[in-house]
């Protein structure tokens, strides 16, 4: 229900004002007084916006005022049970509110299984992760979940016991101080759009318990579920057609957007977002720094519209954010939501997501590396590349899933091309099916109907190093290299927060393995989900191997991230470099100023001199990354695939 900020305002002082000495009764004896007085000076604070938005989502059921009141209750009581070192962080962050904004801040992500063996094993590969100046690490799912197909985690049994396969409750919270007292921020996910079929919920609703049916999406008949797939597109085309699976147990269809053992989660029900939020805090008292919020663009459903993106999703992650500011303030969010640019941005805000995946850059410096082309991804950065303050973007190149082309057709069709042909081209390009291609791909959900697909693979092999070892071709695998490290060297010196796919570091390949195994066969993002190859990763610091090369150049790229304040904060200012060629822009903070050059192109380029002091370069520069100093007079040349970071000699 919506109303005016004025009507809010006023019920939401009244609402505080009844309930607040209800919960100050039952919980205020269980803490010492200053505690109580810090975490109620936050309750006090962030409480109007939670009641807004609770309001909105709920002011229409009819025990609303029940519900609201249950919601503070669950947030006290897991403040009260919040570790003090995670108490005193909160304190520390409360000062210091912009922390992931430092040019300190890396990402990396991995399975633990895959990577280390288990959490106990993950302990013994910090040294590994401190090597590489990583400062954020993000653990794929570890909970609970149905043996065989569980889609690599995101289907979720319990969210709160710890599988066996990775170890205990304990194990994980040991971890994440060990991780934490070197500086290194641990991330999971929040996978609340949908529980898996065996959670207690969906088992309860699957016995027959009406209470439970109501916390999911449950349909007698197709009459709503038709009607619905009329306006919405399918998400797994591949596993099943529309977003609905029947169960003959209980005679239901229920919502299933991702795989049928996934069950969508019903929140326009107050005690799901109720049990949620405790989950969610169960997660950041584990340690949990950074809330990765899986699937956000689905949690809310309507009748007539594509289901994704609906206000009511905004709301529902703005009150969790409301709630982790009150009862875990050190945690921050971090949304997943690879749609539309323009969507992808409403996510982002200091009252929802402070941290997004930029799946806009992801792709279009897959799409760069394609054309040789810069225009599309130089015109996509300039329009949409500004967040609000304070916020900021989380830059990957690969992670776990597919790469989706999910950039606008304006910026594309702003350039000349046809989005829909430009797409097509893509995809062929990085699956194997268009000629001269380096890359090395599979196509994932391949509709057979349009011919539209996602591309599957590693960094490695999509950017022509498999291909390059393939034919031991010398030229092309040190092309194939320069490629790799070019998109790299985008993300670590662009603005945000640069994200690593744990492997790529050492250019693993594709493995085609995956398929031997029932529970992966038919998934093709298991060819770029192989066990973490740990001789490969001996070779790091050989020079004259792949790993080596790879691996050495991207340390020199976050050592030198490390070192400058001007790769601090977000801002990047996106200029024209004269050569479509050639990416450029520049990062500053203060006194420190860089240009970024990026060429990407096999054949060496030029700029032209006089248009790069029109952007304030001098005759001579200092080429940071080569470490060593450049004079151009009338042209600069850039090599094949080189990356330049330009700084005036002191
Ligand atoms: C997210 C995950 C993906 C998973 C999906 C369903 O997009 O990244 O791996 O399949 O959510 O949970």
């Amino acid at each position: 229900m919506l109303r005016n900020k004025e009507w809010l305002d006023d019920h939401s002082r009244t609402a505080l004002s009844r309930l607040f000495p209800r919960i100050e009764a039952r919980f205020k004896a269980q803490t010492d007084a200053a505690e109580w007085e810090a975490y109620t000076l936050r309750l006090r604070r962030h409480f109007p916006r939670l009641f807004e938005r609770l309001y909105a989502l709920y002011g229409d059921v009819y025990d609303f005022y029940y519900h609201l009141e249950s919601i503070l209750a669950s947030t006290t009581e897991m403040w009260l049970a919040r570790p003090a070192e995670l108490k005193a962080l909160d304190a520390m962050r409360e000062t210091d509110p912009y922390w992931y904004q430092s040019n300190r801040m890396v990402g990396a992500m991995c399975y633990v299984d895959l990577f280390a063996g288990n959490l106990q094993d993950l302990r013994q590969k910090i040294p590994y992760l401190k090597e590489l100046g990583i400062t954020y690490l993000h653990l794929m799912p570890i909970f609970k979940v149905p043996a065989g197909d569980n889609d690599g985690g995101y289907a979720v049994s319990s969210y709160r016991e710890v599988d066996s396969r990775f170890g205990t409750a304990e194990d994980l919270a040991e971890l994440a101080s060990e991780l934490r007292h070197h500086g290194i921020s641990l991330t999971l996910d929040l996978v609340f759009n949908h529980t898996s079929d065996e959670h207690e919920w969906a088992e309860k609703a699957l016995q027959g318990n009406k209470e439970y049916q109501e916390y999911y999406r449950m349909f007698p008949d197709r009459e709503l579920p038709d009607a619905f797939e009329k306006s919405m597109p399918e998400v797994f085309t591949e596993d099943h057609p529309g977003a609905f699976t029947y169960r003959t147990r209980i005679k239901k269809w229920v919502w299933t957007t991702f795989y049928t053992y996934q069950w969508d989660l019903n929140y326009e029900n107050p005690a799901v977002f109720n049990r949620m939020l405790e989950e969610m805090l169960f997660l950041a008292n584990q340690g949990v720094e950074i809330l990765r919020l899986d699937a956000v663009a689905f949690l809310w459903k309507r009748l007539g519209t594509n289901s994704q993106n609906l206000p009511e999703a905004h709301w529902i992650i703005q009150a969790f954010n409301a709630v982790a500011s009150i009862a875990a303030p050190a945690m921050v969010f971090k949304s997943e939501a690879i749609v539309h640019p323009d969507e992808v941005s409403k996510y982002i805000s200091m009252e929802e997501c402070q941290l997004s995946y930029n799946p806009q850059l992801m792709a279009l410096l897959w799409e760069a590396l394609a054309t040789r082309d810069v225009r599309v991804l130089q015109y996509a950065m300039r329009h949409r590349y500004a967040i609000p303050e304070g916020c900021v973007w989380v830059n990957y190149v690969r992670c776990h899933d597919d790469i989706g082309w999910a950039f606008a057709n304006d910026d594309v069709q702003a350039i000349g091309f046809n989005p829909d042909e430009h797409r097509r081209f893509l995809t062929k390009y990085y699956i194997g099916r268009y000629e001269g291609s380096f890359a090395r791909g599979a196509p994932f959900q391949e509709d057979p109907r349009t011919g539209d697909a996602r591309v599957s693979g590693t960094a490695a092999s999509l950017t022509g190093i498999e291909k390059a070892l393939e034919d031991n071709n010398e030229e092309a695998l040190n092309l194939a290299i320069c490629r790799m490290l070019l998109i790299h060297g985008v993300i670590i010196t662009m603005g945000g927060i640069p994200l690593l796919y744990l492997g790529d570091e050492i250019a693993t390949l594709n493995d085609y393995a995956y398929d031997k195994d029932p529970a992966k066969i038919g998934d093709t993002r298991w060819l770029h989900r192989p066990k973490f190859d740990w001789k490969r990763a001996e070779l790091r610091r050989d020079a004259k191997s792949v790993a080596g090369r790879v691996f050495t150049g991207l340390l020199r790229l976050i050592q030198l991230r490390d070192q400058n304040l001007a790769f601090a904060r977000g801002e990047t200012e996106f200029v024209e470099t004269g050569n479509q060629h050639v990416f450029g822009f520049f990062r500053s903070n203060d006194q420190n100023v860089v240009f970024v050059l990026a060429n990407f192109n096999e054949h060496p380029q030029c700029l032209e001199a006089r248009r790069l002091r029109q952007m304030g370069m001098r005759k001579t520069m200092m080429d940071l990354y080569a470490g060593k100093a450049i004079t151009a007079t009338q042209e600069l040349t850039i090599e094949p695939y080189q990356l330049m970071v330009l700084a005036r000699v002191a």
